[in-house]
């Protein structure tokens, strides 16, 4: 059974009964010394608070795994503005999970990135490119990892969809210096580039409770293992051996710097070009999630010395988040609004 009903679409006094993944229990004591159980329940859209008032055997709170997906029944109720879940009956689901499900997504609307991913590979007209663009891009197989990889397990676009946001990001930096320096940049070159140098990411990660390193991940890294993809691709479709060296050079380079993980500096402008976009795309992504996740008052965060070696100031950051949530928020009364004359 797939999961239909998302935490972020709970309205009060509806009844559920799905799948969640449990993240959090504690065993606690009412007013009236009964015990109950205080539940943290999980899926991409959220979290929510759940209470057990009942508790069906001794076992019970010992027998819930933190970190595991349960079927779930209950009804939604409103608890001092905020909405809770009291939770009827919870059994382990025999159900295989798609973890899709239960992880933090992209916050863009991925069909939304499916068209400019799109866009963007019908923009390209050099003919090797356009080859080289389709041999993987028509490849269902390829296409389904593609868009449901991640970028990362941690610092930037470590959700699902988040490879085909952070390539987005590439492609667009990357197109914009293109248009600037039009005379001397290949610009559909360093765009194939720019949509292939994480491809192999969907072989160096996998989705579990988590996101995971692979066997080979750990072994060889996503650098390697896509120029040798793109490597392949260019033999099997004939193309020449210089091209096939441009493209493999910009995906092994991409890091920049050999104590990046990248076996070969950009030799090359496109490769230089695609090296500063995909840090670009990195930074920026990583500066807004440090300022995130600093709930102190003041106005700059702690020293960062891995990436910036400085502390960030948080202002700007800041007035965008808020205006952001305001603009979920408003969204969310909307939605509800009309679900409710639905
Ligand atoms: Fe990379
Ligand atoms: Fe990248």
């Amino acid at each position: 059974m797939p999961k239909t009903k998302f935490i972020k679409d709970f309205l009060s006094g509806e009844k559920i009964n799905d799948i969640f993944l449990l993240t959090h229990k504690q065993l606690c004591v009412g007013k009236n010394d009964n015990q109950y159980l205080s539940l943290k329940l999980v899926d991409k859209t959220g979290e929510i608070d759940g209470k057990k008032w009942n508790i069906s055997s001794e076992n019970e709170f010992d027998d819930l795994v933190e970190g595991k997906y349960y079927n779930i029944t209950g009804l939604v109720n409103d608890y001092n503005g905020n909405l809770q879940f009291r939770v009827d009956s919870i059994a382990k689901t025999s159900e295989n999970c798609n973890c899709a499900d239960f992880l933090a997504s992209s916050p863009k609307d991925i069909n939304d990135m499916k068209k400019k991913l799109n866009n963007i590979i019908v923009s390209v007209k050099d003919e090797n490119c356009k080859k080289l663009l389709h041999y993987f891009f028509d490849n269902q197989s390829f296409y389904n990892k593609f868009i449901e990889a991640p970028a990362a397990m941690t610092f930037h676009h470590a959700y699902v969809a988040g490879l085909l946001e952070h390539t987005l990001d590439v492609c667009n930096v990357a197109d914009k210096v293109a248009s600037v320096y039009y005379e001397i940049i290949k610009r559909d070159v360093l765009i194939t580039g720019a949509l292939l140098h994480d491809m192999a990411k969907i072989r160096e990660y996998k989705i579990k409770s988590g996101i995971e390193f692979t066997n080979e991940g750990h072994f060889i890294g996503h650098l390697v293992m896509g120029a040798s993809m793109a490597m392949e691709a260019c033999k099997e479709l004939g193309l020449d051996e210089e091209f096939c060296g441009i493209i493999s050079h910009m995906i092994l380079s991409h890091h920049g710097k050999l104590e990046y993980g990248s076996p070969k500096v950009p030799c090359t402008l496109e490769a230089m070009v695609l090296h500063l976009a995909d840090e670009i795309s990195f930074k920026v992504h990583y500066f807004v999630n440090l300022v995130q996740g600093d709930k102190s008052d003041d106005a700059f965060t702690k020293n960062n010395k891995t990436n910036f070696e400085t502390r960030l100031y948080k202002g700007f950051v800041n007035e965008y988040l808020k205006k952001k949530e305001e603009e979920e928020t408003e969204q969310k009364i909307t939605d509800d609004f009309l679900k409710m004359w639905q």
